[in-house]
């Protein structure tokens, strides 16, 4: 875990390092395909993402999880990405996880097609994690959830999250841990003290058993 004294450390350093990982990928790949996700703190990543870095044109984002709610939802992840990177100096390609937002079945059949990059090679995937513990939309005590966890094979899910909006989309735990590269960001002290303490098998933790090389990015402010 690396420890930044506050949120600018943070932010910067994260950008930093998404950048040199997207060269990296780019040295051996046509573009860089990467899952970002939703929530309230990655918000400031993304806007200093789409100011700094020099690659945009050659990244394929898709989002981790999604609120299966309009895509002009105030809820919605994949609008939250696109006013991050509205001004961004060359146009980004940000595949979304809604369709069809009145027919889950349709939706979910359009959304294997569009996640077919995704689910044949992501590079880097960018996780938040809930004061519950979960990430992506794989919650505590929620049946999909629990499946989405533990599946091996790589796919997208439905799954149920305790708050509104309650229906959400999310890529699995399979496809998540297929990343090259996967950070993880939190902040403040009650998520640092919840991660940490991985009795409360929660999927946070249940998901590191699976892949110990989380690079993990923490300040406490
Ligand atoms: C979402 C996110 C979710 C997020 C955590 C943390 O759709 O909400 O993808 O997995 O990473 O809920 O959210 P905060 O960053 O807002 O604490």
């Amino acid at each position: 875990m690396q420890e930044f004294s506050n949120k600018h450390a943070l932010i910067a350093a994260v950008v930093s390092d998404l950048q040199k990982e997207f060269e990296h990928v780019l040295s051996s790949e046509k573009e860089v395909r990467v899952l970002l996700s939703g929530g309230s703190t990655p918000g400031p990543i993304y806007r200093a993402l789409s100011n700094e870095c020099t690659c945009l044109d050659r990244v394929l984002f898709g989002l981790v999880d999604e609120r299966y709610v309009s895509v002009e939802s105030e809820f919605s992840n994949e609008r939250l990405l696109r006013e991050c990177f509205e001004m961004a100096p060359v146009k980004v390609r940000i595949e979304g996880m809604v369709h069809d937002s009145d027919d889950l079945e349709l939706n979910m059949e359009q959304l294997e097609l569009a996640y077919a990059p995704f689910i044949e090679r992501t590079d880097l995937v960018l996780l938040g994690m809930g004061n519950d513990g979960h990430f992506a939309s794989m919650f505590p005590n929620d049946s999909a959830s629990e499946e989405a966890l533990h599946a091996s094979e790589k796919k997208l899910s439905y799954t149920t999250a305790p708050n509104h909006p309650k229906d959400r989309i999310t890529c699995n735990a399979a496809m998540i841990s297929a990343a090259k590269t996967i950070y993880l960001v939190i902040t403040g002290t009650e998520k640092r003290e919840i991660l940490m303490n991985t009795a409360l098998k929660l999927p946070i933790h249940q998901f590191l058993e699976q892949r110990l090389d989380l690079h993990i990015y923490y300040t406490a402010l």
